[in-house]
């Protein structure tokens, strides 16, 4: 993905032994495809050199008020006016302090003091020892940045370089450029709790076999990342699947279909979408071993026998919430051949207003997809693409018929 093309981004660092984060988070930057000018302060300069992130950035960086590099001698105005956003990581409490009261006897905190406070945004990533993000100067700074319309990201946990634990570390590159990457999202979701099931579902037979089926979750997870960077609050009840967790998602593991109605039932309530994107197992062995069934040695087979499970999705919608409108349920279908009617079909026996179809051997496990959205209208074709962009896509279209539809 090019999630960042066309951003021009000021990375200014200031002192903190997570400089060393910073060039890593440059590169990550210019990766996702953005421009990148490095600011440093003389502090910052001590952690890290000029040159290091000259060579990381393609650019050389600015570090002085006075520099003359510019026809009109004004850095500050030049730099701010450029960027479509100012990000500075780390940022030191020493650094937030100085912006809290619009100082600026540094070049970064000149220019963000002279950037255009509606247009180009003031991310910040704080740095420091844990005692000094928990006193009471620095959190009321924290408070007053945001009033003042900063974005100040959370703060790590765990080790920290001084050799103390606790809140405080400035975090990994890789989160940072998520939360980077989510800010530039529209949040048409804002206010929405949105569910989802994703991955297949696993049933026992005995402790050690069971029936399951070749779903990878990727576009349920696709989803759910889509929807918390669209500004919804996302739980997520995945079945076993070998993902990470997208970030800001709450996640719930889970194995059976019993144990996925169970998870979604129970959260259910708050949840103003649900997406019901798991493949759940149809069918579960009507009464698991509970030791490992042997071979006898006669060329038997063992006699199985299995039962429905509970559908999970036509559960939730046939509750009253999602009668009343206060529950938008989307289903998903995972077909082989047929897909238009089978849709349909399914759309008409789950009650749902919106039924998506993919062709199962097509999408599962792979990351691109083609999806085929089926309402009450008729249906309109999402052609191939990644799953991350078909979801971006997908919970716009929920956000637009949700927004007429649902209640929050
Ligand atoms: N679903 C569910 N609970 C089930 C079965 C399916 O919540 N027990 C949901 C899926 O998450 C999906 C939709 O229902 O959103 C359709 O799932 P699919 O497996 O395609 O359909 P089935 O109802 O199982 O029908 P069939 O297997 O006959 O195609």
């Amino acid at each position: 993905m090019n999630d960042l093309a066309g951003k021009h981004i000021v990375l200014g660092l200031t002192g903190g032994i997570a400089c060393y984060k910073a060039a890593e988070l440059c590169r990550a930057l210019i990766k996702e495809g953005a421009t990148v000018q490095v600011v440093m302060t003389y502090a910052a300069s001590q952690f890290v050199t000029s040159i290091t992130m000259q060579a990381l950035s393609g650019r050389t960086v600015y570090d002085s008020t006075w520099d003359q590099r510019d026809a009109n001698s004004m850095p500050h105005i030049n730099l701010s006016r450029q960027a479509d956003a100012i990000l500075i990581a780390p940022c030191s409490a020493d650094f937030m302090a100085k912006l809290l009261h619009g100082r600026g006897d540094d070049l970064l905190s000149l220019l963000c003091l002279a950037r255009p406070l509606r247009t180009v945004p003031l991310l910040i990533a704080p740095a420091m020892n844990r005692e000094m993000w928990l006193h009471p100067a620095t959190q009321r700074n924290v408070a007053q940045l945001r009033q003042d319309g900063a974005i100040v990201f959370d703060v790590g946990r765990g080790d920290q370089a001084c050799g103390e634990t606790g809140d405080g570390r400035m975090l990994e590159s890789q989160e940072l450029l998520e939360d980077v990457i989510a800010f530039f999202q529209p949040k048409p979701l804002a206010g929405h709790r949105v569910l989802i099931t994703a991955g297949p579902t696993y049933e026992a037979i005995d402790p050690v076999r069971g029936i399951t089926n070749l779903s990878s979750g990727k576009m349920g997870f696709a989803l759910a990342r889509a929807a918390c960077q669209a500004g919804a609050q996302v739980t997520l009840v995945a079945g076993p699947v070998h993902l990470s967790t997208p970030r800001g998602v709450s996640r719930i593991d889970v194995v059976s279909a019993q144990n996925m109605l169970e998870a979604t039932v129970q959260h259910a309530p708050e949840a103003t979408i649900f997406i019901a994107t798991a493949a759940v197992a149809d069918w579960r062995s009507a009464a698991a071993a509970e030791q490992k069934i042997k071979k006898d040695g006669s060329g038997a087979v063992p006699a199985l026998s299995f039962v429905e499970n509970p559908d999970i999705l036509a559960t939730l919608a046939q509750s009253p919430r999602a009668r009343s409108g206060a529950l938008y349920c989307v289903g998903f279908a995972a077909e082989s051949h047929d897909l238009l009617a089978h849709a349909r079909a399914k759309r008409e026996r789950k009650g749902v207003p919106l039924l998506v179809g993919n062709i199962g051997p097509a999408t599962f496990g792979q990351d691109e997809n083609a999806l085929l959205l089926v309402d009450e209208h008729g249906s309109t074709e999402m052609a191939r693409d990644s799953k991350l962009s078909l979801a971006r896509k997908l919970i716009a279209d929920i956000a637009r018929r949700t927004g007429a539809g649902a209640k929050k």
